[in-house]
């Protein structure tokens, strides 16, 4: 390994994967796991005092839709209670009337409020929810009322892309601290939708000024983050900070991940929290292990001058597109098959020339993935 195993500082917790949306980009895996699954409060409790003692100072809370646990107040307490920071990231619908301030009363530091769209329809539609769009204004004026800071994520594809001047506009009005414009990646849910998400390459280079634009306009008045799409870019990013660098994260029935997608990885198999501590699946676990660092790099990570810049981009959309998880990332222009990626948004464009946008999603929800199958 190149560099000493430093702890993890953040952790992301998904809580359940219930949800009363069904977006087709979700990053939850295609297999969703039901409520039986979950683990239960001790357990979460032990497990984040675990994840305190190891060093994480930051937990992401999440899901599916972290508020369908109803012992979410607890949780958050449970972390306030040891100075961690806990961000609650929530689609926000059917939130009961007084849990928001409950949530901060609890120590909650933040809420990240996503958005389908910035036009009731869109959103409704992207989720398959009816009322969601107004359910989610009124969350975010509850939220800003509670004292919570805000930050708005607005996931964009194909089919919202023209609506990040709204965006912006809505997330100004809301009274958010930060914006996340964030191009769906296609890992998951998006990538079994990714003929009916493919932006045009014409439309990422006109988000990408008006987020410029908007970003010199609204110095100090908030902030907006921009996560390009990978398959336009030419360097990869550092997926997750990097395989098992600084942050990991678990799934609802206690699984222990690097990353989202690293289940897709079919020769690594992850441990649970009550098989083993976290400290140990942090240090020893193969998996963990894996791809951290350096060392497993072929060429032309192995050589490049960016090889602790990006750690060699995603593992995950390695084994998507190379069909070898050790491969460069891809998206990277130094990789053998770059060019596959162009190929790639051409094909999904004209997949989608073909079939009428609503008819190609597929919608996540629990059995879904045998239908598909
Ligand atoms: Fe990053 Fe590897 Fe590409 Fe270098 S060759 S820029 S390390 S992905
Ligand atoms: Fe697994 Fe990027 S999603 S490394």
């Amino acid at each position: 390994m190149s560099e000493p195993l430093l702890p993890p500082i953040g952790m992301l917790a998904e809580l359940t994967h219930r949800c009363p949306l069904q977006c087709p980009y979700c990053s939850n895996p295609l297999e969703l796991l039901k409520a039986n699954r979950e683990l239960d409060t001790q357990t979460w409790l032990d497990l984040f005092s675990q994840a305190t003692d190891l060093g994480v100072l930051q937990v992401h809370l999440s899901g599916g839709e972290p508020t369908l646990r109803r012992d979410l107040e607890q949780l958050i307490a449970g972390l306030s209670a040891r100075g961690v920071y806990t961000n609650l990231i929530t689609a926000g619908i059917g939130i009961a009337e007084g849990r928001i301030e409950a949530f901060a009363d609890a120590g909650l530091d933040h809420l990240q409020l996503s958005f389908q769209g910035a036009r009731p329809a869109t959103t409704d539609r992207i989720g398959n929810h009816r009322g969601s769009h107004e359910k989610k204004l009124e969350t975010a004026r509850r939220a800003r009322a509670a004292g919570l800071p805000l930050t708005i994520n607005a996931p964009i594809h194909r089919h919202n892309i023209e609506e990040v001047p709204e965006f912006i506009d809505m997330a100004v009005s809301l009274g958010a601290e930060r914006l996340e414009i964030a191009n769906v990646q296609y890992a998951g849910w998006a990538l079994a939708n990714r003929n009916a998400l493919m932006p045009e390459r014409a439309a990422i280079d006109r988000q990408a000024d008006i987020v410029a634009a908007a970003r010199e306009r609204l110095t100090g008045i908030m902030n907006i983050d921009f996560v390009p799409p990978d398959y336009f870019a030419i360097y990869p990013k550092p997926c997750m900070g990097g395989w098992a660098r600084d942050a990991f994260m678990v799934t609802p029935d206690g699984t222990v991940l690097p990353c989202h997608a690293a289940q897709t990885i079919p020769s690594l198999r992850f441990e649970r929290f009550a098989e083993r501590s976290l400290a140990d699946i942090w240090t020893d676990s193969p998996a963990f292990n894996a791809f951290r660092g350096t060392e497993w790099m072929q060429e032309p990570c192995r050589s490049c001058e960016r090889r602790e810049i990006d750690w060699g981009g995603c593992r995950c959309q390695a084994m998507a597109i190379a069909g070898d998880a050790a491969a460069t990332d891809p998206v990277c222009i130094k990789s053998p098959i770059h060019a596959r990626m162009a190929l790639l948004i051409d094909e999904t464009r004209r997949a989608a020339a073909d079939i009428s946008a609503d008819e190609a999603f597929i919608y996540r929800r629990i059995g879904a993935v045998t239908e598909l199958a």
